[in-house]
């Protein structure tokens, strides 16, 4: 290929698994079969009903302005009143910036945080766009191995070990986790924030799946330290995945080095969800019936894996994840996902998108859709390993 066509050695970054999955899917179901699909880390609910009437009245008064690139003031208030409802935290609503998805978050605080070669720690397993965000912006992303031993939280002396070998700047990790499902205590997030900033290591939360928490409740990093960056979205716990907004509780330096990113790479944030988000937080009762259905999911798979033959999963502590080992049935766990899919009809993921060193091992169901599916996944599965 001529110079002129080739694509940046920066936008070489791998492609994501479960797409793959998703597509193999789509042509059993093409030809007539149905799927259970437990591949896919969206809820199957809509928008809470409120935040979807917002958005109606909206889109009826016609203009659909820009807003200010650090979001509608608004919104930004009502955010830092979740903080207050749900964590008996004050905080102050200009540290808050609305973002497209948390997706939007990572490009700007890692473009507020960091330099080119930075060093930036997360864990692995992990939601593979940190470390590929990471690379297309032109820091190296180090992975640190979590273990079953700590739940799979990161421990400060693993980060203090890793920072030792060649310095970091900046660490991320996220609870409730992605593709784990485990969670980080109170005093196991305390003690990894002090680590991190005793060693001059700026830390990022990803919080997306707070609301999601089973086990124990989650801790927001914002009420441990007021240089952590904390990352949120509306995806998850309220069921606006397709919206793309997101949030940011920033240390206040870094308000305006970030609201002038965001005016020249975003202007703002799709200015309708921004409305519907802020009605989301009125559809509470709607969410926590959609979170008493994942309640409910969790019980079943974890009662019934065991007896279909998964016997080895994390603890699901939260999101709506569960990571199952399947090293007993085989060290290919794509193949795995591939033979489940074509003849159990059950769609999930292989772990290799997650983690580079163990994932051949394991294998993420996601349980956001419903009771029904979730039986009948387990039905499907005993039968296949039975
Ligand atoms: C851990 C984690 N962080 C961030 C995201 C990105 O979500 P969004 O950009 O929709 O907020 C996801 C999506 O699955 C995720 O699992």
């Amino acid at each position: 290929m001529t110079d002129l066509l080739m694509a940046s050695g920066r936008s070489n970054v791998p492609p994501f698994m479960v797409m793959d999955v998703m597509s193999a899917a789509e042509r059993i179901e093409a030809a007539g079969g149905h799927i259970v699909h437990m591949e896919v880390g969206q809820p199957a609910a809509p928008a809470p009903k409120k935040a979807l009437a917002a958005a109606h009245r909206a889109l009826e008064s016609g203009r659909i302005d820009y807003t200010s690139a650090l979001g509608i003031a608004s919104l930004r208030e009502r955010i830092a009143r979740h903080y207050r409802d749900s964590y008996a935290r004050e905080l102050d609503p200009a540290r808050i910036i609305v973002t497209t998805g948390s997706s939007g978050a990572f490009i700007l605080a890692f473009l507020a945080m960091f330099e080119p070669s930075d060093r930036v720690a997360v864990t692995v397993p992990g939601y593979p766009p940190y470390r590929h965000i990471l690379t297309a912006l032109g820091c190296e992303p180090v992975l640190i191995e979590t273990k079953s031993d700590t739940r799979h939280a990161l421990t400060g002396e693993a980060l203090l070990a890793a920072h030792r070998k060649t310095p970091l700047k900046g660490v991320l990790v996220g609870s409730p986790a992605n593709p784990t499902g485990t969670m980080m205590s109170r005093e196991a997030l305390t003690a990894l924030i002090s680590a991190a900033e005793s060693a001059g290591i700026r830390f990022i939360s990803d919080e997306i799946y707070h609301g999601l928490d089973y086990a124990f409740p989650a801790v927001t990093a914002a009420e441990l330290s007021p240089n952590a960056l904390v990352i949120n979205s509306f995806s998850k716990y309220f069921c606006m995945t397709g919206w793309r907004v997101g949030w940011m509780v920033v240390p206040e330096p870094l308000v305006r080095p970030i609201e002038r990113l965001q005016q020249n790479l975003a202007i703002s944030v799709p200015t309708l969800s921004q409305i519907a988000a802020e009605a989301a937080f009125d559809g509470w009762e709607e969410m926590e019936a959609i979170k008493r259905g994942y309640v409910e999911n969790r019980r079943i798979l974890i009662e019934g894996f065991p007896k279909a033959g998964l016997t080895d999963f994390l603890p699901a502590d939260g999101a709506f994840y569960l990571y199952a080992d399947v090293s007993r049935f085989t060290l290919d766990s794509f193949e795995f996902a591939k033979c489940m899919l074509e003849q159990a009809h059950v769609a999930a993921t292989p772990g290799i998108d997650f983690d580079p060193f163990h994932g051949k091992q394991f294998i993420r169901f996601s349980y956001a859709r419903s009771a029904a599916e979730m039986r009948e996944a387990v039905a499907r599965i005993a039968r296949w390993l039975g």
